[in-house]
């Protein structure tokens, strides 16, 4: 791996995301003396500034840009540079309109914001490479230019699928490629099922604006179409940026709770992932339902420390691949970015509050303990124009230091070793798993994030350090794997996962697992098809439960209340552990145990987290009882430990402070109680 320093470095190094092209010239070299005095290593510049590199068809001026790169590099920062593709500029829009892309309307996206391109677009995908060919010859070769960001948060503003145009063209050839023949596409879409059977590729559409819901086979493949789209969008850029420029790092921003693609294949061919942190936009706008208005009150100054340290643990897996090789290097360093870091108010939620006094430095000490080698915040100055100004910055819009901006000069670096995270508990996840899964959640409340957080959140309370990864990554080194909601279960992965099973690997299965076959249907031997030598179960029954429905669970787990799923078995070699009472499940399975597997069929957190600790215990994982808001997090030879809370806590022998973190030794453990007492 490319590593953006050319000494190794010891601890986390911090950075920011600039904007030259938003300020008058005068203030660069201000600027980059105010940023390296603040400690920072990185600044992160270009990704929106086409229309100012070229400002008419063919016309570059680098001359600005060399400017402000020349001010960041007198005073030792290292730039991280992009392809600005997000942003296609008017002149390229309206002499190629068919670039735009498509809502689920069917109405076109129009130019005036931002990702206002359909990656199928033949005509943009030529621009695209011009561009990045273009900046690359300019900068691949600066000395100030240590990496690069490909475009900018693929996806964002649920721009992962164009629903007309270029990507609906597309559609039918890789479906032909995928299936050879329209029998083998029907059969696989089941499309006997209403008639909807196609006699000619041309007869396939997007699945949009049909009737009723389309059919969830089709909506999976557009999925699939989509991502891959994305994947070969981005590696027409990096195979320039490998070849301008050398020795240099290539990255992408990935987004918070993403969906629209498949990260692990977009990541394949990156040095490592990176990803833009905004925790209490995040608690408002992309918390999985489930998460309680209570909640969001609770911590809208943080946000909420299992959400932000999932997606942590998602983008420091990602590099590991599906094969579980990953990249050379990759799974050695564990690295990854926090490319955008919020240090102040976002504007995009609808509630944008003030973050609490320590946030900033929270947030920071997070995400060094789960896995960051650098963090670096969004944005320098706050905006002075369009879309964003009431987005906080390091710097205020009158270039006065913010609150952030103070907690990152208060940061000790130094208690930030880079390292490994320690983490021998797997969590998989899978994209693909998550689109049929929420196609038809069949229970409005629980889709495939908020079913995957709750394991995780069973997981981080019993103070677990969790290392998220593909399905078919290699699963051998860890001590137990987590399987919450990976209902979509190929033959082969069957095998993979009872070949490390009967090797001794403890798995724990969450409701819906294997219900799926790989084109969307359900196994015509029902769930859980070919795992069910592994499971020794069948499904039985599965119950949907509205808001305020609940349905009990009795056994040694303690009685316990089932929300939104439940669903049981019947045993074929299980053993049950805990049984369903009252409702209509009465003294069905609710938790069976075959060998080293465990399946939990009821949702319901009290249950998830008493099962996962019987089964971690069992296979010697330390577990801690950690009270709701604080948490800890292991990585090289430090143990963090935070509180969350807007207030006071002892625990642990430990007097926590209100928004704050400490950091101990490795080998450390609480020593008393296991109780929270506010103050
Ligand atoms: C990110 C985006 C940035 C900025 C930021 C505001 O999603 O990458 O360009 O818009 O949000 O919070």
């Amino acid at each position: 791996m490319t590593h953006p320093d050319p000494t190794t470095p010891e601890f986390l190094m911090l950075g920011t995301c600039d904007y030259p092209e938003h300020v008058p010239s005068d203030r660069w070299a201000p600027y980059a003396r105010m940023q390296a005095e603040l400690g920072l290593r990185f600044v992160r510049v270009a990704e929106f500034a086409w229309s100012r590199l070229e400002p008419r068809p063919g016309e570059f001026d680098w001359a600005w840009l060399d400017d402000a790169i020349a001010a960041y590099a007198a005073e030792g920062l290292r730039v991280v540079m992009c392809t600005p593709t997000p942003t296609p500029p008017a002149w390229l829009i309206r002499a190629h309109p068919e670039i735009l892309a498509f809502d689920e309307g069917g109405r076109v996206r129009e130019f005036g914001s931002r990702r206002h391109y359909d990656f199928a677009s033949p005509v943009f995908r030529e621009h695209s490479r011009r561009i990045t060919r273009a900046v690359a010859e300019r900068y691949g070769q600066h000395p100030a230019v240590v990496g690069w960001q490909t475009d900018n948060e693929f996806g964002c503003h649920g721009t992962s699928r164009s629903y007309g145009g270029a990507s609906e063209a597309a559609f039918p050839a890789w479906l032909q490629a995928r299936y050879g023949t329209l029998d083998a596409l029907n059969e696989a879409w089941g499309n006997v099922f209403w008639s909807m059977e196609y006699t000619d590729w041309a007869q396939v559409k997007a699945p949009v604006l049909t009737v009723t819901e389309p059919n969830p086979s089709h909506v999976l493949d557009y999925h699939r179409f989509a991502s891959d789209l994305i994947a070969s969008f981005q590696a027409e850029q990096v195979e320039l940026l490998r070849e301008l420029a050398p020795g240099r790092f290539v990255t992408h921003n990935f987004m918070i709770f993403e969906s629209g693609f498949d990260h692990y294949d977009v990541a394949r061919g990156l040095d490592f992932a990176t990803w833009d942190n905004y925790p209490t936009g995040m608690l408002e706008f992309f918390a999985p339902p489930g998460v309680g208005e209570d909640l969001k009150t609770h911590y809208a100054r943080t946000g909420h420390p299992d959400l932000v340290a999932f997606n942590h643990d998602v983008y420091r897996g990602l590099m590991l691949g599906k094969d579980g090789l990953g990249r050379e290097g990759a799974g050695t360093s564990n690295g990854f970015w926090v490319m955008e870091q919020q240090c102040g108010q976002v504007n995009w939620a609808p509630y944008n509050p003030l973050p609490a006094e320590g946030a900033v430095a929270l947030w920071t000490a997070q995400a060094w303990a789960h896995g960051a080698d650098v963090v670096s915040y969004f944005r320098w100055r706050a905006a002075t124009m369009a879309q964003e100004v009431m987005h906080s910055g390091l710097l205020r819009h009158d270039e006065t230091p913010d609150r952030g901006f103070a907690e990152v000069a208060g940061l000790d670096l130094t208690q930030f070793p880079v390292g490994p995270v320690p983490a021998r508990v797997a969590l998989l996840h899978d994209y693909e798993s998550l689109w049929i899964f929420d196609q038809q959640r069949h229970a409005a409340g629980l889709s495939y994030w908020a079913q995957t957080v709750t394991y995780y959140m069973a997981l981080r309370s019993l103070g677990v350090d969790v290392q998220i990864t593909h399905p078919d990554a290699d699963l051998r080194g860890y001590v137990a794997v987590v399987a919450p909601a990976i209902t979509l279960v190929p033959g082969e992965r069957a095998a993979r996962w009872e070949a490390a099973a009967q090797a001794g690997v403890p798995f724990v299965f969450g409701p819906r697992t294997a219900f799926r076959t790989p084109g969307g249907a359900t196994w015509s031997d029902g769930q859980f098809g070919p795992l069910s030598g592994l499971t020794g179960a069948r499904l039985l029954q599965y119950d949907s439960l509205r808001p305020g429905v609940t349905q009990g669970v009795a056994g040694p787990f303690g009685h316990a209340h089932a929300t939104f799923w439940a669903e049981s078995y019947r045993v074929n070699g299980a053993q049950t552990l805990a049984t369903y009472a009252g409702g209509p499940l009465d003294g069905q399975s609710a938790v069976i145990r075959h060998g080293n597997a465990t399946v939990i069929g009821a949702h319901s957190q009290e249950l998830i987290r008493a099962v996962l600790s019987d089964v971690l215990g069992g296979a010697g994982v330390p577990l801690l009882d950690l009270p709701e808001g604080v948490r800890v997090s292991r990585r090289a030879d430090r143990t963090l430990v935070q509180n969350w809370h807007p207030h006071a806590v002892t625990w642990g022998g430990l007097k926590l402070g209100a928004v704050s973190s400490v950091v101990l030794g490795g080998d450390w453990t609480p020593t008393e109680g296991k109780g929270e007492q506010g103050e």
